[in-house]
């Protein structure tokens, strides 16, 4: 039976930030004989199951992995095809996720994508800066890795103009240099499509965040999915590197 604490309310129960690595879409597709691009265009309309489900939940940060950097490499065909999907989902949804109050981002490494989409992007980023009822990050394009090394080159490139001190470096330094340093790490990270790896998803962001593993494939996930992740991750107790007795305790003081 799984312990928790006693002061553990509906509200506390519900993560801070979501992040998603939303897998399966091809599956999905090869089990209807259709293209893998049929997957993907499916998973656009789980990507809208989920967000109604943030705005529900009161769940004020979700993180989507959309593509990774290692996407890249896909045939040419397939990723043309998702860029093409998410342009187009671009121009369908900002409106409509302005007017609920969602505040649009994207993290990775943009130079790649074409230049009409990086102005999508900006723009979006633009017209929905000052919304505060969800964040919403699309990782496109997006590597941990790549993440930490752009973070490393910055506090490189600031010890070598004098503004730091090599031996002052600390991992709130690193923590601020990378993306999404001003929102709360990731509570739980949801992974459909039933791989258990993280795929060089937020490698640093995810330390004590809570996994979540499902083998339903992204385009399938609904509702109820995300209400048994939640349900799931309210049962857990977050230690932190702490003992039971000390996690208790200290929701009693
Ligand atoms: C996830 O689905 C979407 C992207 C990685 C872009 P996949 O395309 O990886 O689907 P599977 O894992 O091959 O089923
Ligand atoms: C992870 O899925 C990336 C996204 C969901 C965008 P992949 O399908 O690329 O991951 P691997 O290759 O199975 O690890
Ligand atoms: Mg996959």
């Amino acid at each position: 039976m799984t312990t928790m604490p006693p002061h553990r309310d509906a509200i506390a129960c519900i993560p801070r930030h979501l992040a998603i690595i939303m897998d399966g879409n091809g599956r999905w597709a090869r089990q209807r004989q259709r293209p893998r691009t049929v997957g993907h265009r499916a998973g656009a309309r789980a990507v809208n199951v989920c967000i109604d489900f943030c705005l529900n939940a009161g769940i004020r940060t979700l993180t989507l992995f959309a593509f990774s950097s290692e996407n890249w490499q896909r045939p040419k065909e397939e990723v043309g095809a998702l860029l093409n999907l998410f342009v187009r989902a671009l121009e369908r949804e900002v409106d409509e996720l302005h007017r609920r109050g969602v505040r649009l981002r994207f993290i990775g490494e943009r130079d790649r994508f074409p230049d009409a989409m990086r102005q999508r992007m900006r723009d979006a980023e633009r017209l929905t800066a000052d919304n505060t009822t969800l964040n919403l990050c699309i990782a496109a394009g997006y590597g941990g890795r790549a993440d930490i090394t752009q973070a490393t080159r910055r506090l490189a490139a600031q010890v070598a103009a004098g503004e730091l001190h090599a031996a002052d470096i600390g991992e709130a330094d690193i923590g601020n240099a990378l993306c999404l340093a001003d929102l709360p790490d990731p509570d739980l990270l949801i992974r459909t499509g039933g791989e258990h790896r993280v795929s060089n998803f937020l490698l640093w962001q995810l330390a004590y965040t809570e996994l979540w593993f499902t083998p339903i494939l992204w385009p399938d996930v609904d509702a109820g999915v995300l209400a048994q992740a939640m349900t799931d991750f309210a049962a857990r107790e977050r230690r932190f590197g702490l003992t039971n007795e000390q996690i208790v305790e200290g929701t009693r003081r």
